[in-house]
């Protein structure tokens, strides 16, 4: 059989060739962002690091054929001048989608010089994607395939790791959790620790967490904890395509948030699943390092080249994709 006769294989009487992979050209718009802000890594200025990825980010955006509106980006459109939140980004032409970007999730790791920080597109059907305006923290639990109906956040933590455990088929002692490192994080800490498992404890960045939990050949098995809403949605995404387990719940700061969200017509109380926070299979993700973590290698620069490595990923396919890239400083 030919290559175009595997192609011509039908389903259900349709005609199946391979679709075009949207993440393949977002991955430009990540690189960009991620090699935007890496002149700024560890000098200190957050706002420095961030505009320069979201500058970067928009231009790249701007030459991907669809037809996006911005969910999830820097804010408001009267205090973010870009990739604010209802803007139209893309060609306008091909599918109308939600997109979600995170031009540098983790701006403090980024200023600071530490590891992990990424720059992040996500992208779904339009309409699909959860609308992370009510409560601005959510409760996450993120864990790979093998952790389908084992883990639930209605499970305490301890039985939640003895039962990863069981299905991982590993002691213990051997499940790393990752968990922001934070004040309200001591509890969970604790628990963690007292079921005998260990912790990593991140100082920023779960979107990265999240996606380490779930990916093969990680050292992390479980990432948990307190949250931005909108970056448990982006990594939603990514886990879509992984295959993984994430579940929510919103985690209001006080109780004028929570009774705001009751008023919208929100159940505090609610597990959100991968199909609430983002809805079908049609889901995109792409990352590149800004700085080295467990996931991604960050932008390396010498005068001859800027190297940087991305992660592509695509629900209706299942395809994880690295892509190492070189570029020509001078043509940059
Ligand atoms: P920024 O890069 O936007 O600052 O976000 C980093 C991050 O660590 C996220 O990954 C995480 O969801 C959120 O901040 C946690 O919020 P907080 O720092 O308030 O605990």
């Amino acid at each position: 059989m030919t290559l175009l006769d595997d192609l011509a294989a039908t389903r259900d009487g349709r005609l199946l060739s391979p679709d075009r992979n949207l993440a393949m050209e977002l991955v430009r718009a990540t690189e960009a962002a991620a090699i935007g802000a890496s002149s700024w890594v560890g000098r200190g200025r957050k706002e420095d690091a961030d505009g320069a990825a979201v500058d970067a980010m928009r231009a790249f955006l701007g030459t991907v054929a669809f037809d996006g509106t911005v969910v999830i980006g820097e804010g408001e459109k009267d205090h973010a001048p870009m990739l604010f939140n209802g803007e139209g980004v893309g060609t306008g032409d091909g599918p109308a989608c939600d997109i979600a970007v995170d031009p540098i999730d983790g701006t403090s790791l980024t200023a600071t010089g530490r590891p992990g920080a990424l720059s992040v597109i996500a992208v779904s059907d339009r309409g699909s994607m959860y609308d992370p305006s009510a409560v601005f923290y959510m409760d996450k639990l993120a864990a790979g395939p093998e952790a389908r109906g084992v883990v639930d956040l209605g499970q305490s933590v301890g039985d939640n790791i003895r039962e990863l455990a069981r299905a991982l088929r590993k002691p213990v002692s051997d499940v790393r959790v990752a968990v922001l490192d934070r004040p309200r994080h001591e509890g969970l800490i604790d628990e963690i620790r007292t079921a005998g498992a260990g912790t990593r404890l991140l100082s920023d960045g779960d979107v990265g967490g999240g996606i380490d939990a779930a990916r093969r050949g990680s050292p992390i098995d479980l990432c948990m904890g307190i949250g931005g809403t909108p970056e448990g949605i982006i990594t939603a995404c990514a886990i879509k395509a992984l295959g993984g387990v994430l579940q929510g719940r919103l985690a209001p700061r006080d109780e004028a948030e929570a009774k705001r969200a009751r008023d919208a017509g929100h159940d505090l109380t609610r597990i959100l699943g991968l199909d609430d926070l983002v809805a079908g299979d049609n889901t995109y993700f792409v990352a590149t390092g800004v700085t080295g973590g467990e996931l991604l290698r960050g932008v390396e620069r010498t005068p001859d080249v800027i190297r940087t490595e991305s992660v592509v990923l695509r629900s209706a396919s299942g395809t994880v994709r690295r892509i190492s890239a070189e570029h020509v400083p001078e043509k940059w």
